[in-house]
């Protein structure tokens, strides 16, 4: 397969007439398909950049969302807008979960899905449900959910999902003003998806396909604070896999499974990896220092060619792995083009 990943949307421009914002949006050109990894905060910004950059979305074939975070999908209404037509729309069902993130004065901050679901597929979204490790493509890999097993990689807990029953207006005041209802959490229905998408084609692992499906109830042994708020199981986390001539791409949105997890389940489902590129978030600038050096010890036990980790990577993970890997890590900002 031969393609390029451009970078959309990143939370630095560094030349150029791009725009940046805190989010994150890639377009993936494999072969004469392309892919939408997800659509950056306002829509403002991917639309701008994509024009900037000559990006013809009649050749968009699919939308992958790596979860349902506000920087990561609040481009899709807008984008949706543009596109004027039927789109498929891969992503776990618990992008519809409301998520939220405790700020420091202790008020909740709802940092989901910024959409209703009816809304977007009045629009054209046809939602595909992924929810195991996947292959939507020869080639393209989506991981679905992503197991935690490194003792490092704790997850940031500040982002928290309600738990409780009845009410949880008195935890929010203030927080919900000028913000688009988010949908309720309990179950939520996923669609099938088109025809000549829904189909197991030979040789591919199949895609989740159902009628209905029920959002996972929050790990026992994450439930039950007192106030009715947990940590955020971010089941919805997902990442995508490219496997080229030259060796694999592993792009993460925000990578809140860990990227050491991540990679380990990649290579898990498909054996030991040469990975060309590992890419997109990490959310190592939002960790303790003490998981960021676990990160960085861990890291340098896959083989990979470069690191081109960006978005909430942040300026300490940046410096941090510039140090530890130097010239093989790169930021990947916007209008950054990797090419294979
Ligand atoms: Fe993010
Ligand atoms: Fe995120």
């Amino acid at each position: 397969m031969r393609g390029r990943i451009v970078s959309l949307v990143d939370n630095v421009v560094e030349r150029g007439r791009g725009l940046a914002e805190h989010g994150l949006a890639y377009l993936l050109e494999l072969d004469a398909e392309q892919y939408l990894l997800d659509t950056g905060q306002s829509g403002t910004v991917l639309l701008h950049n994509a024009e900037l950059m000559g990006v013809d979305w009649n050749r968009l074939t699919g939308i992958i969302l790596s979860h349902g975070h506000y920087d990561h999908t609040g481009g899709l209404r807008p984008l949706l807008v543009r596109l004027r037509r039927r789109v498929p729309v891969y992503a776990h069902p618990d992008i519809f979960r409301p998520h939220f993130a405790r700020e420091k004065d202790g008020r909740l901050r709802p940092i989901g899905l910024p959409f209703n679901r009816r809304e977007l597929e009045s629009l054209g979204a046809r939602f595909i449900p992924v929810e195991t490790f996947s292959e939507i493509r020869p080639g393209l890999w989506l991981t679905g959910p992503v197991p935690r097993r490194t003792s490092f990689e704790v997850g940031d807990e500040r982002l928290v999902v309600w738990t409780g029953g009845g009410s949880r207006s008195a935890g929010l005041s203030g927080t919900t003003e000028g913000r688009t209802p988010l949908p309720e959490s309990g179950s939520t229905t996923v669609s099938p998806g088109p025809a000549g998408l829904s189909e197991t084609k030979e040789g591919r692992a199949p895609l989740l396909e159902s009628d209905s499906t029920t959002v996972s109830p929050v790990p026992s042994s994450l439930a039950g604070t007192a106030e009715g708020w947990a940590p955020d199981p971010l089941a919805d986390d997902l990442s995508v896999v490219i496997q080229t001539g030259a060796g694999t791409i592993l792009i993460q949105g925000c990578a809140h499974a860990g990227t050491i997890n991540i990679l380990q389940h990649v290579e898990a489902h498909l054996g030991r990896q040469h990975f060309s590129a590992i890419m997109g978030g990490s959310h190592l600038g939002a960790v303790p220092v003490s998981q960021l050096e676990a990160a960085v010890t861990a890291l340098r036990g896959f083989d990979s060619d470069q690191l081109l980790l960006s978005h909430c990577t942040g300026l300490k993970g940046a410096f941090r792995l510039r140090e530890e890997f130097g010239q093989r890590y790169q930021p990947f900002s916007v209008g950054e083009v990797l090419e294979f």
